[in-house]
């Protein structure tokens, strides 16, 4: 085929086809607000209650791979000292709401939205805590799989990890080094974070909830 000829057939291809991603992304919003998404991960998935976890913005295919384990039980973690029940388990708990079309809907809309403002600490942290977090961050390694700051994921199946909820990041670092959440890739974590002690775990957490993808 003629370059030109090929070049505006391509052309063609990509114009079509953003029409059907923006259709996708209005069905995965109907879904995040009818099957009751919105009550715990907030408006667009940006401002979550607790220690949820924000999904604006998340890689797609990671989210994807997360909630196919919710939905199948393989994703398990440690029990809310409110409920007693594993934190995951009011997701369990509306899997049923959902097929597996929705869940590639949802996944889409989520990651095609605004990451939003941070959720500022209190008491804020002072700057000796920042950077101890920051030098705990690459010192482990963790740079290698998720980028500069949480900010820059090495491929899709990895999380970002700037901006997310302290007490969240802490509890998903803690689980993975103790080997109670080991669905998906998390084996590819244990070598590294099994080097981090509870204290570095809080500094990096702390460092990574105040750090605002918009401003990168
Ligand atoms: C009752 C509260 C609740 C509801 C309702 C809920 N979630 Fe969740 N969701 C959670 C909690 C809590 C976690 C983290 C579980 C853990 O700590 O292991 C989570 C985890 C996730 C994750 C994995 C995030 C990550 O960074 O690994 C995704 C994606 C997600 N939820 C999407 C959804 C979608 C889409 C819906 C609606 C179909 C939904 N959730 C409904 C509470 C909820
Ligand atoms: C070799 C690659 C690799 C390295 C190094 C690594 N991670 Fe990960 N990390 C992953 C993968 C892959 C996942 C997703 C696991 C899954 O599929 O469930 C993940 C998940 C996470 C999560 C959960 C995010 C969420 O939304 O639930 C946190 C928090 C995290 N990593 C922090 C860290 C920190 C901090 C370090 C350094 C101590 C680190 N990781 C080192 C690959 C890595």
């Amino acid at each position: 085929m003629r370059p030109i000829l090929a070049a505006l057939i391509s052309g063609f291809a990509l114009f079509a086809a953003l029409p059907a991603l923006a259709d996708d992304i209005k069905d995965g919003e109907k879904v995040y607000k009818t099957k009751t998404c919105v009550a715990c991960h907030g408006p667009r998935g940006q401002r979550p209650i607790q220690s949820y976890p924000a999904l604006a913005g998340q890689n797609e295919k990671y989210m994807l791979t997360q909630l196919k384990d919710i939905k199948s039980g393989k994703r398990i973690g440690s029990p809310d000292p409110v409920t007693g029940h594993p934190f995951v388990q009011g997701m369990v708990d509306i899997m049923h709401l959902v097929d597996d079309n929705d869940l590639k809907l949802v996944a889409k809309y989520l990651a095609a939205q605004d990451p939003g403002k941070i959720k500022p600490l209190d008491p804020v942290p002072t700057t000796e805590e920042l950077d101890a977090g920051a030098a705990a961050y690459k010192s482990l390694g963790c740079t290698a799989c998720h980028g500069k700051d949480g900010s820059k994921p090495t491929t899709k199946n990895y999380p970002f990890l700037a901006g997310l909820q302290r007490d969240y990041l802490v509890r998903q670092m803690t689980e993975m080094r103790d080997k109670v959440r080991v669905n998906g890739q998390s084996k590819l974590m244990f070598g590294t974070i099994k080097k981090a002690d509870d204290d570095q775990i809080m500094a990096v957490a702390t460092w990574l909830s105040q750090i605002d993808r918009n401003a990168k």
